[in-house]
């Protein structure tokens, strides 16, 4: 059963859903759109047989992953918001589950890969919580499966690092502006880029869930992270 505060944090997305996509190109200035590809190579380039995109949303990366798989890997995306959910179905015959990170419903040793594309934020509800749902990722991974994570990170450089916070705290100011209604969702967006792990940190949390030789490479002067680790 997902907790109280995983339910809470999906349900953000119920009030953006039809807009999610949208406000990513406009928050990113298209540059998600780059990041995703990149990651879907990395995450490809061991031609998985079976795949599971983790927190799939409305499928944005579940369906580029099936899009540039040249051996026709097997993709299904799970979430636990049935909203986000939906639109994904209307836009691929791909399957989709509802379900929650912390309790995947699959045997172990099942994916050959696993991804997560902007959404370990949202599984850090704390550090427990998420070290927890990175050993449930490791369970379900085959021995030498690949989990692949992109992530908003925090530049190495710190005068580009405090312009990337000024600046996702501006633009989510004006989104909040546009649609107070969802102000706490773009609240959450804002204080969780702002908490999350630097790409060093996530690499030793990698470790710690028990995952192996975690690399990582950084994205827009490291605004972003791609993570790559194996079981
Ligand atoms: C920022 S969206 C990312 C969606 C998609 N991966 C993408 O790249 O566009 C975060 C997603 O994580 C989902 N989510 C949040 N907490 C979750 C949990 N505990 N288990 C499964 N999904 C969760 C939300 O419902 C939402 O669809």
């Amino acid at each position: 059963m997902p907790t109280k505060t995983e339910k809470v944090i999906s349900g953000f997305y119920d009030g953006i859903f039809h807009f999610y996509e949208a406000a990513n190109i406009f928050l990113t200035f298209g540059l998600i759109r780059l990041w995703r590809n990149r990651a879907a190579r990395i995450a490809l380039k061991h031609n998985p047989a079976l795949c599971l995109d983790l927190c799939c949303g409305t499928g944005d990366f579940t369906i580029l992953l099936d899009k540039l798989s040249i051996n026709k890997t097997k993709i299904i995306g799970l979430d636990l918001n049935s909203s986000m959910l939906a639109k994904a179905s209307k836009r691929t015959n791909l399957s989709f589950i509802l379900g929650s990170a912390r309790e995947i419903p699959f045997k172990g040793n099942h994916f050959d890969l696993v991804t997560i594309s902007f959404a370990s934020r949202n599984i850090n509800i704390d550090r427990d919580f998420f070290i927890a749902a990175l050993k449930e990722i490791k369970r379900v991974l085959k021995p030498g499966g690949v989990f692949i994570n992109l992530e908003t990170s925090h530049p190495e450089n710190a005068f580009i690092h405090k312009i990337f916070l000024a600046y996702t705290k501006t633009i989510i100011y004006i989104l909040r502006l546009f649609s107070p209604k969802n102000a706490k969702a773009y609240l959450f967006l804002s204080n969780s880029i702002a908490s999350f792990y630097n790409a060093k940190e996530l690499s030793e949390i990698l470790l710690e869930a028990g995952f192996k030789k975690p690399e990582f490479t950084y994205l827009f002067f490291g605004a972003a992270a791609i993570h790559k680790t194996t079981k």
